[in-house]
């Protein structure tokens, strides 16, 4: 098991579901706190704050739409209430920039206005709320960023979502060389193609796009929630303090 101090306090930000939830459980399994995001779902938010409860951790739901930059000052001043609330705390240990959505369009039909909000949520938004949180997060914390596995392999209509993930990739570097000096840690995980509401659900409930991507994937099914959730905490732990600056895939073994 990963040992998570039992003052850590991990921000996932799009918990209320999919990948963002099985990370939040998972950190509350193995002895970490959480503050936990969400877009629109407050009921489903505050039924995963009552199961991180329920594993004897705390939690905190905040409201954050990771695309809209304007309304982050706000955000941290909701975070900072909730720290010193909560915890007596004026700061917090691990950044897990996960939310996003799908959009698949192929080129030719993508408009402005998809690829203008692929872009604030997936690259934008992450790179200036990790800004706006720099000031909260402890030295020695950890930042993961989501990536995709479509950033080594290509799907059509995945292009201006692949692309800001690619981005991201890169930022990933660039934090982990500005951050280093604080003793922070940034990577970047890759899952590939996990059964979840993302991009209307296709990857889990159309069984034909499931059994084409089971049959193209080393262990032979797509990936569950819980193959990636897991991973990611065991990332912020501290038998994997020295891996920075890395793209870690998470994909079964996808399209190798
Ligand atoms: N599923 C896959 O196959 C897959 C593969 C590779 C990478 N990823 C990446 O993994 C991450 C999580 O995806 P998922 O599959 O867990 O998706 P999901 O099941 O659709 O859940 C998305 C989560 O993000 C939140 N969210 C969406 N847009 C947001 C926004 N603009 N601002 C704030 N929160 C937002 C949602 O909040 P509400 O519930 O309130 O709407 C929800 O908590 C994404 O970055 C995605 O690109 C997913």
């Amino acid at each position: 098991m990963t040992s998570h101090p039992a003052s850590t306090i991990t921000l996932v930000t799009g918990a209320s579901r999919g990948l963002g939830r099985s990370t939040v459980l998972a950190v509350a399994r193995e002895g970490g706190d959480v503050v936990l995001t969400y877009r629109s779902q407050a009921d489903e938010a505050q039924s995963v704050v009552a199961d991180i409860v329920a594993l004897g951790r705390k939690a905190v739901a905040l409201q954050l739409d990771t695309g809209a930059v304007s309304t982050f000052p706000a955000f941290v001043e909701r975070l900072r209430v909730a720290l010193r609330d909560t915890w007596q705390r004026e700061r917090f240990d691990h950044l897990v920039n996960n939310a996003g959505h799908g959009d698949v369009a192929p080129i030719a039909a993508t408009t402005e206005q998809q690829f203008d909000r692929l872009v604030d949520v997936h690259f934008k938004g992450v790179f200036f709320l990790t800004q706006a949180l720099l000031p909260l997060l402890d030295d020695g914390g950890r930042i993961v960023n989501l990536s995709t596995g479509l950033t080594r392999f290509a799907y059509p209509g995945y292009a201006a979502y692949a692309a800001a993930k690619a981005a991201v990739e890169t930022l990933t570097v660039y934090m982990a060389k500005e951050f280093g000096a604080r003793g922070i840690t940034v990577n970047a995980v890759a899952p590939g193609a996990i059964e979840t509401d993302f991009g209307g659900g296709a990857v889990r409930d159309d069984a034909e796009i499931n059994r084409h991507l089971a049959n193209l994937t080393a262990l032979g099914r797509v990936g569950l929630p819980d193959d990636i959730g897991p991973m990611i905490a065991s990332l912020l732990g501290d038998a994997n303090r020295w891996v920075t600056a890395q793209r870690i895939e998470v994909s079964g073994g996808q399209a190798i």
